[in-house]
């Protein structure tokens, strides 16, 4: 009996160590953004921004991790001065600083990238964090949120700036869709993670 017992724990940890029969191992899944709360065309006064709103919503769905890229000098509250920063910092190619950094790099093979659109383009804070880290052989999908311009040419921007990584198709939202409807935004996330083929 206790070499029935035996054999049957060695073919039990055999059958576990094999990948085969092992449960598959997750990827290590992060999800970065940046998201500007205060006021916001469309929104009015948002304790969240738009583009935080749906991150999360990626996050929960893929089972990431998150880190939030936060100004060390924050934007503006009110959207006319806003959109004035946002003018002056693409006009200087600014790289605007942001808090802390993001532990075990590493062990991520898939990253999220998230931001609004401003002025037709990524954020310069994003720029910052893009060039900061190594991205090869990473899978980077893109998303954002605007109010009218879809991705703009983000997609692209990406995919020539992160030349080693594979870029998929990335999602982009209403910001104010996001901001208010989160059983809706949950749905197009779902579709567009099955669509390029991050979930069942
Ligand atoms: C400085 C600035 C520039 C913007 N430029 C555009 C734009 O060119 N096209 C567009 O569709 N929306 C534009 N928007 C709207 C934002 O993309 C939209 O409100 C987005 O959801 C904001 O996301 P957030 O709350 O995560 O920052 C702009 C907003 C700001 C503040």
């Amino acid at each position: 009996m206790k070499k029935l017992i035996s054999l049957i724990l060695a073919v039990a940890l055999l059958c576990a160590s094999i990948p085969a029969f092992a449960e598959e191992i997750p990827a290590h899944v992060l999800v970065v953004w940046f998201s500007h709360a205060g006021e916001n065309y469309n929104v009015g006064v948002i304790e969240e921004g738009n583009t935080a709103k749906m991150g999360k919503i990626i996050a929960e769905q893929m089972s990431g991790d998150t880190f939030e890229l936060v100004p060390v000098v924050p934007y503006p509250e009110d959207y006319d001065s806003c959109l004035d920063a946002a003018t002056e910092e693409q006009r200087t190619d600014a790289r605007p600083e942001y808090d802390g950094e993001i532990e075990n790099w590493d062990q991520y093979d898939t990253i999220f990238i998230g931001y609004p659109i401003w002025w037709g383009e990524i954020p310069n804070i994003v720029y910052t964090f893009m060039e900061a880290y190594d991205f090869t052989g990473k899978t980077v999908i893109p998303f954002n949120t605007h109010e009218g311009s879809g991705q703009s040419h983000s997609q692209r921007d990406i995919e020539g700036l992160l030349t080693s990584a594979t870029v998929l198709k990335g999602l982009a939202i209403r910001g104010s869709k996001a901001q208010n409807d989160a059983e809706g935004t949950s749905a197009d996330v779902a579709a567009w993670l099955k669509n390029i083929g991050l979930a069942e």
